[in-house]
């Protein structure tokens, strides 16, 4: 059995398509539908409520498109809204936060598993939850790292500041012992260079990017709905804003171009903005 419905997935941002790009290297005939939430993020610094009903409403326009899944590929939004979204459709959607979880309690020696986020994902304590429901054992320390967000799209990511910077927020969890930390942040794999010499090469960084591609790949399988052939255009893209500068940066964190990158306003309605 085939299906071809597309895969649609949201993001506050476009951290999120570190997720597309890990689901796409790994389902290559799927179609992919991406929302990206540049008018509204960083998600990381608001309430529950807000996060909620952002992702709501994001929800409601991707619905729009028929889709077979919805991927939440936001940490912050996973954290917050996942079962939420859950009870209002009826289709699978996956967060990022479990997929990670599970693969730091598969990868830890020591027992002992960090994870860093904006400040909003920490102080839901989403991850250490999932971590402990797979296994009460594991110590979980957490971090939350808010500079990190603006570094990424800043484009620094082996500035001296930028080292200095995860210094300072990884110490605690380097004194800790933790073997093996959860990138518990979409932008984060970004990263991956200066946290990985940071933290020390013997710790294992888990990608919850990577991971969310392997659950999203059994859990279509899972329900006889994996895509047999590519039909039409494999991923397209839709921001709630867009400035000169995003294009490059899409493409940066995608890995490859795309044709087009489609606009919407505050009611979800697509428009075209003046000199992009
Ligand atoms: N994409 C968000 C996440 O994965 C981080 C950016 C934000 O604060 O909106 O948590």
């Amino acid at each position: 059995m085939s299906e071809e419905r597309p895969i649609c997935m949201f993001d506050s941002g476009i951290g999120g398509l570190t997720v597309l790009r890990a689901i796409g290297d790994r389902l290559p005939d799927e179609r992919i539908i991406y929302f990206g939430d540049t008018a509204r993020l960083p998600y990381g610094t608001k309430s529950r409520e807000t996060i909620t009903r952002f992702s709501r409403e994001i929800v409601e326009f991707l619905m729009g498109k028929r889709p077979k899944m919805i991927v939440v590929a936001c940490n912050t939004a996973s954290a917050y809204s996942l079962a939420d979204l859950q009870g209002a459709v009826d289709i699978p959607v996956i967060g990022v936060i479990k997929p990670g979880a599970r693969a730091a309690v598969r990868a830890t020696r020591n027992r002992k598993v960090g994870v860093i986020g904006t400040r909003a994902t920490i102080q839901s304590g989403a991850y250490l939850d999932a971590v402990q429901a797979d296994d009460p054992g594991v110590k979980v320390f957490s971090k939350d790292c808010p500079l990190f967000v603006p570094l990424i799209e800043e484009g620094w990511m082996d500035q001296q500041v930028t080292i200095d910077i995860a210094e300072e927020y990884l110490k605690h969890l380097v004194e800790c012992g933790v073997d093996t930390l959860i990138l518990g942040c979409t932008h984060y794999p970004l990263l991956k260079k200066v946290i990985g010499r940071v933290m020390g090469r013997d710790v294992i960084l888990v990608d919850s990017a990577e991971e969310t591609a392997l659950e999203v790949e059994h859990a279509l399988a899972g329900l006889g709905q994996l895509s047999g052939s590519l039909l039409g255009p494999r991923c397209e893209v839709f921001l709630s804003d867009m400035h000169l500068n995003l294009r490059l940066e899409v493409e940066r964190f995608l890995g490859f171009s795309i044709p087009r990158i489609r606009v919407v306003n505050s009611e979800f309605e697509e428009i075209r903005l003046q000199g992009i």
